[in-house]
């Protein structure tokens, strides 16, 4: 049964100060035969970080002779990799669930796992092991590792298989990946998160904050370099207080920016970055440009010092926009984007303004908005909630129309210039074209020859949309 997870502020708060051990993943080579030809299928909800951890699943799973499905209704084994950030994410998870209970009655040797962050739940757990006997295997963010010994034992005909841990456990390393794409790459450099936002429950799903060795990400970033990757993204929830958790050394997120800089990877990202630790030597190595990508994501949630204040940020609207204007003036025609929540608890009008007036200053390229959503064990869900419903979406609506304006103007000073894109496949939405990110972290569709799949090439510019550039392959590509 689940571990009681208990939101223990004051204590969760120490640093651990590297309690942590690191282990290395050994492969049971009893698993290699576990798959027999069956097929999996993993449906990834949130962010990044689930998405690295959706491929150490496959990379298990395909190491233990799984293949992967089309579908799910198709596959042996199910994965749902879920997402508790908001209350919208569990919920289309139990609508999921509660779709693939009639397909179960029919396939009743399909496999269903749910894990990721939802299951760190503990009334989660709980309801899934008590109202939800369609799903067979429950597992956490902390033991991800022990995927294959979970899905034995129910091959071996053990009932549900619940095994979710409160605690974090060694960091592991070594565990097989099988990447989604053959050209750009996430890179775990941490896990887990000590900042304690007051709406958040990522630190309680995924745990304390434990940085990797750098050694091992140096490594990472080498073998994926010899097998031609072009990009890597840099991931942690706070990605600028990397190595903070160190005993023994000063080493740093900046120390690994330009260690990783000097290696042959064309292109370097990161995320996500947290105001209060955007120190200065941070900009100083990503001013020296070259393989370090103009573009920071600054999740930003509210442009009231009030509010910040009660969300736990720890930092206020001036200082946000000293580090804005000291990465615009080191880092030339940087991009950078933001998170914002609207209708935090008691959220008033001349809040809004201030983050409306925020947003006008800085004119973000991009923007992820949300309405805040209260998120059980959290201290904001405690706060007296003020703000009406219908008022949160008027005031989403009135932050979206000046963020699209924002992101088109940004868009535009583009348009007529040539740009290089890393070429990732056909375009989502129009087959007869192909689609890529710039440096600047701009989707551009562009018409080219297929064969540039994987290339980084240029494009020129023809038309800047609200959320995408159109372009065509200039002909020196060919
Ligand atoms: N570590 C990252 C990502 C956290 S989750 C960061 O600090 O930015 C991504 C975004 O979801 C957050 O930036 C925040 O804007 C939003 N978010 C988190 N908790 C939320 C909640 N309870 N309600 C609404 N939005 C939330
Ligand atoms: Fe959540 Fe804040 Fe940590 Fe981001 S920094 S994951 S918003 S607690
Ligand atoms: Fe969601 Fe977990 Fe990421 S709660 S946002 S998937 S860390």
């Amino acid at each position: 049964m689940a571990e009681k997870i208990k939101p223990n502020l004051k204590k969760a708060r120490k640093r651990t100060k590297n309690a942590i051990e690191t282990t290395e993943y050994h492969f049971n080579p009893a698993y290699e035969a576990l798959g027999n030809g069956r097929t999996y299928f993993i449906e990834t909800h949130g962010c990044q970080a689930n998405e690295a951890d959706t491929e150490r699943l496959r990379g298990l799973l395909e190491k233990a002779g799984f293949s992967e499905g089309k579908k799910v209704e198709t596959s042996d084994v199910v994965i749902i990799n879920t997402c508790a950030v908001r209350k919208t994410a569990e919920n289309k998870v139990f609508g999921e669930i509660g779709r693939l209970k009639g397909f179960k009655r029919k396939h009743d040797d399909m496999i269903l796992a749910i894990g990721g962050c939802m299951p760190q739940e503990e009334n989660v757990t709980r309801r899934l092991t008590e109202e939800f006997d369609q799903v067979d295997i429950v597992f956490g963010t902390h033991n991800l590792h022990r995927f294959l010994d979970l899905l034995a034992r129910k091959l071996h005909g053990d009932d549900q298989v619940v095994e979710v841990m409160s605690k974090e456990g060694n960091l592991v390393e070594e565990v097989p990946a099988a990447r989604e794409s053959r050209f750009k790459a996430w890179v775990d450099i941490m896990h887990g998160c000590d900042e304690f936002c007051t709406y958040c429950i990522v630190p309680y799903t995924r745990g304390r904050e434990r940085s990797r060795k750098p050694e091992y990400i140096k490594k990472e970033v080498q073998d994926l370099i010899d097998r031609g990757y072009k990009e890597v993204t840099l991931l942690g929830q706070n990605v600028n207080s990397y190595g903070l958790d160190f005993k023994d050394t000063d080493y740093g997120f900046a120390d690994l920016l330009r260690d990783l800089s000097k290696t042959a990877i064309p292109r370097i990202r990161f995320t996500t970055s947290h105001p209060k630790d955007f120190t200065d030597d941070i900009i100083e190595v990503l001013a020296t440009g070259g393989n370090l990508m103009p573009y920071i994501h600054l999740p930003v949630q509210s442009g009231s010092d009030r509010v910040l204040k009660r969300m736990n940020r720890k930092y206020t609207k001036h200082h946000y926009l000293d580090r804005v204007r000291k990465i615009k003036t080191s880092i030339p025609g940087v991009s950078i984007s933001t998170d914002i929540i609207v209708g935090f608890p008691g959220e008033t009008e001349a809040d809004f303004e201030d983050t409306m007036e925020l947003v006008e200053t800085v004119g973000f390229e991009g923007a992820f908005t949300f309405i805040y959503s209260p998120r059980e064990g959290t201290p904001a869900a405690t706060y007296p909630d003020t703000v009406t419903r219908e008022e949160k979406k008027l005031r989403l609506m009135r932050l979206n129309k000046v963020v699209a304006a924002d992101s088109l103007k940004g868009n535009k000073r583009f348009e007529g210039e040539t740009v290089s894109v890393l070429v990732e496949g056909p375009s989502k939405t129009n087959k007869d074209k192909l689609t890529g990110y710039t440096p600047y972290h701009k989707r551009v569709n562009f018409t080219g020859d297929e064969k540039l799949i994987g290339q980084i090439v240029d494009v020129h510019i023809t038309e800047a949309k609200t959320w995408s550039l159109d372009g065509v392959a200039d002909e020196a590509n060919d």
